[in-house]
């Protein structure tokens, strides 16, 4: 049996296989309400097979969107249409998890195909960024967030744990903390946007603080048997490479201790301009495997990591427990069922739902004037 296709245990909660949809944002809700998009969508890619459905970055706050059309957990209203969500992919076999997040100085911006660069300040549809400094992100981006005071940054903290408690009355069983990609918690931690002088600044104590903060204060609302996991920037690729990564093995320790089950390791973002790797496949599996290896905890990871014989390597090699495949999965929301055939998994149509899957058990693809 191919190691990808083995089951995965992380507390209470089994995936069938260790392929993850990672979270990405559709730049389609009203107020941070899902509507007929999110609700088709979600358990379409659960019914191709994946054993995990992370749902989009999902706003703490109307404040710590990306953009206008960002789901969001901020209000009680929002739970009705997430349990939705969640119960078709549980319907289909697969883990529910949801990520929630807060922008920070990337917040107030138009979805990718409007531009996806800050909206205007005098635009009535954009809002005033918050950061731990007073400093933009630059290219696209050029807005000056207003620095947080202690009292923003205890509200924050408050409306992660809010949202992780709509989350769980919502269905979710795996929550995802977004602590990468240059947003709130990312720019907390790199010294490239955080220039504070106060205890959330300066040293790297100082700097992981508000992310140990959040993880404490939702993992004591967050059920003990569910697992609570975080997506992390661990490299920059700004040539400060072997610094980032041993501050974010140390960080990966602390939290380990303070109740972290999984680390899905990405990029910082912290920085527009740095010297991402794109053309190598999987490139970064060997930072994720030094990280499981040094900390001990269970890891997953993206980015380039779609071709089936590559996901199946990065496995096999314990470079990580989860691949997370995303783009494939909007270019065909079966591509797990696809990686199951290109492995020559034995009955890959058990992973489909009956309906799809008594049909396709025979069905030798399209019919063409060349098959054999
Ligand atoms: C449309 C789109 C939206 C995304 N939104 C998010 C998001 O909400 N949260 C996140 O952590 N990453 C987000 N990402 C990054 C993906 O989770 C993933 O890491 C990325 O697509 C690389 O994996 P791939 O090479 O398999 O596509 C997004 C990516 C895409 C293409």
């Amino acid at each position: 049996m191919s190691s990808l296709f083995q089951p995965f245990k992380l507390k209470d909660v089994q995936l069938r296989n260790r392929i993850a949809v990672p979270p990405m944002c559709q730049y389609s809700a009203d107020n941070g309400f899902t509507n007929d998009w999110h609700q088709v969508h979600y358990p379409g890619m659960a019914r191709g097979g994946a054993g995990l459905v992370i749902v989009e970055a999902t706003a703490v706050s109307p404040e710590g969107r990306i953009s206008p059309r960002c789901t969001g957990l901020w209000d009680d209203a929002h739970i009705e249409g997430m349990a939705t969500i969640a119960a078709s992919i549980k319907a289909a076999g697969a883990v529910a998890g949801i990520q929630i997040a807060h922008a920070g100085r990337k917040a107030s911006a138009n979805p990718p195909w409007l531009g996806d660069d800050h909206i205007a300040a005098q635009d009535p549809d954009g809002w005033q960024p918050i950061a731990p400094s007073p400093l933009a992100f630059g290219a696209n981006l050029p807005r000056t967030p207003k620095e947080m005071t202690l009292a923003d940054i205890e509200r924050v903290k408050q409306d992660f744990v809010d949202a992780a408690r709509r989350a769980l009355a919502a269905g979710f069983e795996w929550l995802e903390l977004h602590f990468a990609h240059g947003y709130l918690a990312q720019s907390f931690l790199s010294a490239h946007s955080n220039h504070r002088t106060d205890q959330y600044g300066g040293s790297f104590e100082n700097r992981s603080r508000f992310l140990l903060e959040t993880l404490a204060a939702v993992r004591a609302v967050w059920p003990d048997n569910l697992p609570l996991t975080a997506r992390m920037g661990v490299i920059e690729y700004d040539g400060k490479d072997e610094e980032t990564v041993a501050e974010s093995i140390t960080l990966t320790h602390l939290m380990r201790q303070g109740g972290l089950d999984l680390l899905n390791v990405s990029v910082n973002f912290v920085i527009p301009d740095g010297n991402i790797p794109w053309a190598t496949p999987a490139f970064l599996a060997p930072v994720a495997q030094r990280i499981r290896q040094e900390t001990g905890i269970a890891v997953a990871c993206g980015w380039g990591i779609d071709d089936p014989l590559v996901a199946q390597r990065v496995i096999d090699q314990q470079q990580m427990d989860l691949v997370m495949i995303g783009r494939a999965h909007l270019a065909n929301p079966h591509y797990t069922y696809a990686v199951a055939q290109t492995l020559g998994v034995k009955s890959p149509t058990g992973l489909l739902p009956t309906q799809y899957g008594h049909w396709l058990a025979r069905y030798r693809g399209p019919a063409s004037e060349t098959r054999s």
